[in-house]
């Protein structure tokens, strides 16, 4: 057994073996948040197993970390769908019509809840999903500084709001108002962030919502149900448990689902929308697919490319939206940069989420090291082969990443994305082969571009921003700063997302105009001064 899988296999511990502050108890979920109510599940369930093996007497095992409800049909989400629907009104509802300052008040308080829950919700993602403790504390983060980014955000663009204007002989006050029922699902590789950065700008803008957690990834959304039900009237947020495809058709089918918020995949995005009887009414915010390239040129920085590219392309084992999915070197530099990052990445240390320094930890989709290895089998297949030693070991969850060059057209790993610890490189000769790849790819997210000639680069840069949305210069891709724009071309998206785009992506433009007469000023003016309306008002938030 070589050196790698022997260290790999350490990486089953007893359950004695794990540190006690580590340890998880079993959380068996049997809540679900309806209508302002926690009702109590007592149907079939959900056994939730971790992507962490731990020794039994029947050999290693995924450990059982709880359970959560697993409704076999859809009637408890069309419950859910009944209570958003009721809580919207047809936007007179408590929500929809309260101020943004008292919506705002709901949602600090629903944050300060949050925060007292982080250790547990910390310990969650590391165990649900395979998160280092690192990683999964900088989300927790992360998520709540989006939070009270979004409510500054929310309270900037309500001050914008907070006057009237007049042109052409018409007064108007204009605001930004809620669009209805939202369904929004999130993803399992940031389970609590990305789901949050649309969930919290949707709820804030007063719509109201159906919430589907990913299957991995659920438990940890479960200690904030009561903070959901305690902090925004009832109604206002629903959970909906099970199957997707047993229980999102129908709620698509009413025609009631105003906005679908999914960051997952195009396939599912595809046929969801097409379900909906009246596609027009219905808003769609998408974060999907990506197959982000990295381009090295010739004159690139080496160390620079090698460092951004390793954690461009292996961040969280592979598995970001953003990550580099395939990696182009320029052939006169291909063998040293080969070198180079295969010596880097057999560096990386795989381990336990919580031990100290782990960089490559257990997969959550237990289907995920068996495609790993059909795309290497594939690659070589078609005469790539891993250049790094030990690539593509597997050992239960783990998979050790694997380098794999020359990767060529015929192969999985040229076009599919792999979302995995797989890293394709392809060399070129002339720069025109990845930019055809990029303008022939269905994705259309980042591009990251490594070189040192100011010239060479600006003429990439022109052409690539028609391509994708964001195009890194000497820097790996990524979703943040999250007042950045965060959207993708073709497949890849569909709106914007960013602390003040989400805002935009979850309400419309509505105008209040009357004409420019002594009888509608007197009425603007007592309906100002009298407090009579949330939206004609000049209230300022401070
Ligand atoms: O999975 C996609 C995430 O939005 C990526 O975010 O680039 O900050 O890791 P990140």
């Amino acid at each position: 057994m070589s050196t790698l899988s022997l260290a790999l296999e350490h990486l089953i511990p007893a359950e004695s073996s794990i540190p006690e502050e580590f340890r998880i108890q079993e959380l068996h979920q049997r809540e679900y948040l309806i209508d302002g109510e926690l009702r109590t599940w007592d149907g079939p369930v959900q056994e939730v197993l971790s992507p962490v093996y731990i020794q039994t007497d029947r050999g290693a095992r995924r450990k059982v970390i709880g359970s959560y409800p697993l409704p076999a049909s859809d009637i408890e989400a069309m419950q859910a769908l009944d209570a958003a629907v009721r809580a919207y009104d047809n936007g007179r509802g408590e929500w929809p019509t309260m101020s943004v300052a008292d919506r705002i008040a709901c949602m600090e308080r629903f944050v300060g809840k949050m925060m007292e829950r982080k250790s547990q919700i910390v310990s969650l993602l590391m165990w649900e999903i395979g998160k280092t403790l690192g990683d999964s504390t900088k989300e927790f983060d992360r998520t709540v500084e989006y939070i009270y980014d979004t409510i500054d955000a929310l309270k900037d663009v309500d001050r914008a709001s907070s006057r009237f204007r007049i042109e052409q002989g018409i007064i108007g006050q204009i605001r930004r108002s809620p669009l209805g029922v939202v369904l929004c699902m999130g993803p399992f590789n940031y389970p609590l962030n990305e789901t949050y950065t649309t969930l919290i700008p949707a709820i804030l803008m007063g719509n109201t919502i159906l919430f589907k957690p990913p299957k991995h990834g659920t438990l940890l959304h479960f200690p904030m149900l009561e903070a959901f039900k305690e902090c925004f009237p009832k109604g206002v947020v629903n959970t909906i448990y099970g199957r997707g495809n047993t229980v999102v058709p129908a709620l698509m089918r009413s025609g009631r689902i105003n906005v679908l918020t999914l960051i997952g995949s195009s396939r599912v995005a595809d046929q969801l929308k097409k379900l909906h009887p009246k596609v027009n009414r219905l808003r769609a915010v998408l974060g999907l697919d990506a197959k982000n390239a990295g381009i090295i040129l010739g004159n690139a920085d080496l160390d620079l490319a090698v460092k951004e590219c390793l954690l461009g392309t292996l961040s969280f084992n592979g598995q970001r939206c953003t990550a580099i999915k395939i990696v182009w070197v320029h052939r006169s530099i291909a063998d040293r940069f080969l070198e180079r990052f295969t010596e880097e990445v057999n560096k990386l240390k795989p381990g336990l989420p919580w031990e100290k320094g782990t960089q490559i930890t257990p997969l959550p989709e237990p289907q995920k090291p068996a495609y790993l290895t059909e795309c290497l089998r594939d690659a070589e297949a078609h005469g790539a082969q891993v250049v790094n030693e030990g690539g593509g070991t597997v050992q239960e969850s783990f998979f050790f990443p694997a380098v794999v060059y020359p990767v060529s057209p015929a192969m999985k790993l040229y076009r599919e994305e792999q979302f995995g610890p797989v890293v394709p490189v392809v060399p070129f000769d002339d720069i025109e082969e990845p930019i055809q790849y990029i303008i022939d790819s269905d994705h259309g997210q980042q591009v990251s571009i490594f070189g040192t000639d100011p010239a060479e680069i600006a003429s990439l840069v022109d052409p690539l921003v028609n391509q994708v949305s964001r195009v890194n210069i000497n820097a790996q891709c990524q979703r943040g700063p999250d007042t950045f724009p965060f959207t993708g071309r073709k497949d890849s998206a569909e709106g914007t997302l960013s602390v003040e785009d989400a805002l935009r992506s979850f309400s419309i433009r509505t105008v209040v105009a009357t004409k420019d007469t002594a009888d509608n000023k007197a009425i603007l003016n007592d309906i100002v001064e009298e407090h009579r309306s949330e939206f004609l008002s000049t209230k300022f938030i401070f």
